[in-house]
């Protein structure tokens, strides 16, 4: 069997750095690329480069170096991404911009770069990591949450668009899971909070309701490599991909019932604001 060909972003770190190896195992050569090249994992199948996803030049010298080897493209695994966490009236617009171009932009001009190469195969597939904040929302990650539910219906409107071509575009949506995703987030609340901030009390309050629900997940990188692997070879794959049926049904629940969502979440923010 010919090789599979597989392109990952942000392959430096947590669910990217694992899919990568598992991709690996699975015989795929695998185009990995990240800032932190050096933290990308080794392998004989695997190919560490370069890449910021919010660099025009970068993005195109990432897809020319994985097209010279002259294989197929089976799979781009749009897979970068960072949480620019802080509340919304104190986040810069550079900052925003940022957010958008990394979780985004970013993943759209890739996946434009290798559309052409995928169409002449007669098949290809396009496997975006979103997140369960595609349809949730919590206070601190309003531009994060826009970029999610945007790479969702981005990928939706990819997916009647290409379907013609025999190429497809899928959501995986995963809950929290060990990483450094967390830690950067958190990270950003600090540098985003501006001194005197009128949101210090909402902000501690928010870290700690971030930190239980995702400190009590038990969802590891390597779980989410393995969706991402159905998601990239299931013969008829879904819309959406899941880790748990927890996701799957908060999804679901912010989805359906916006209003009872909405409503819990300011009661449990308002709860633990008070509590302060
Ligand atoms: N962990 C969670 O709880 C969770 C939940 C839902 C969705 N997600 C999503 O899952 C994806 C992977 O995150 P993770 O949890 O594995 O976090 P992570 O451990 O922080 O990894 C993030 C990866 O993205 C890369 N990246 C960030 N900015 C980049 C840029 N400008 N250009 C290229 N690569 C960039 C980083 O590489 P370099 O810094 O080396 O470039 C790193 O490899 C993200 O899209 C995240 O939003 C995470």
């Amino acid at each position: 069997m010919a090789e599979r060909v597989i392109l990952i972003t942000g392959a430096s770190s947590g669910m990217g750095y694992a899919a990568t190896q598992l991709f690996a195992q699975h015989g795929w050569e695998v185009y990995a690329g990240a800032r932190r090249v050096e933290k990308i994992p080794t392998g004989s199948v695997i190919h560490p480069l370069y890449l910021d996803v919010t660099d025009a030049d970068s993005r195109l010298q990432f897809v020319k170096d994985a097209l010279a080897d002259g294989l197929r493209v089976d799979v781009l695994l749009n897979n970068a991404g960072y949480g620019e966490f802080g509340p919304l009236e104190e986040v810069s617009v550079e900052k925003v911009h940022k957010q958008l171009e990394t979780n985004l932009v970013g993943a759209s001009e890739l996946t434009k770069l290798v559309l052409p190469q995928m169409r002449q195969q007669g098949s290809g597939r396009i496997v975006n990591n979103s997140s369960i904040g595609g349809d949730v929302y919590s206070p601190l990650g309003g531009w994060y949450y826009v970029t999610k539910r945007g790479l969702n219906v981005w990928s939706d409107v990819l997916d009647t668009e290409i379907r013609q071509f025999g190429l497809r575009s899928v959501i995986v949506a995963p809950g929290g899971t060990e990483s450094s995703w967390l830690d950067i987030a958190m990270d950003n609340v600090s540098d985003n909070l501006k001194p005197d901030s009128p949101y210090t009390t909402l902000t501690d309050a928010t870290r700690k309701l971030l930190g239980g629900m995702l400190n009590t997940s038990e969802a590891t990188a390597k779980d989410l490599a393995k969706v991402f692997y159905r998601a990239a070879t299931e013969r008829h794959p879904k819309r959406r991909y899941y880790y748990s049926i927890a996701d799957r049904l908060l999804s679901r629940l912010a989805r359906n019932h916006p209003s009872i969502y909405h409503e819990s979440m300011s009661f449990l923010v308002n709860a633990l604001t008070k509590n302060k």
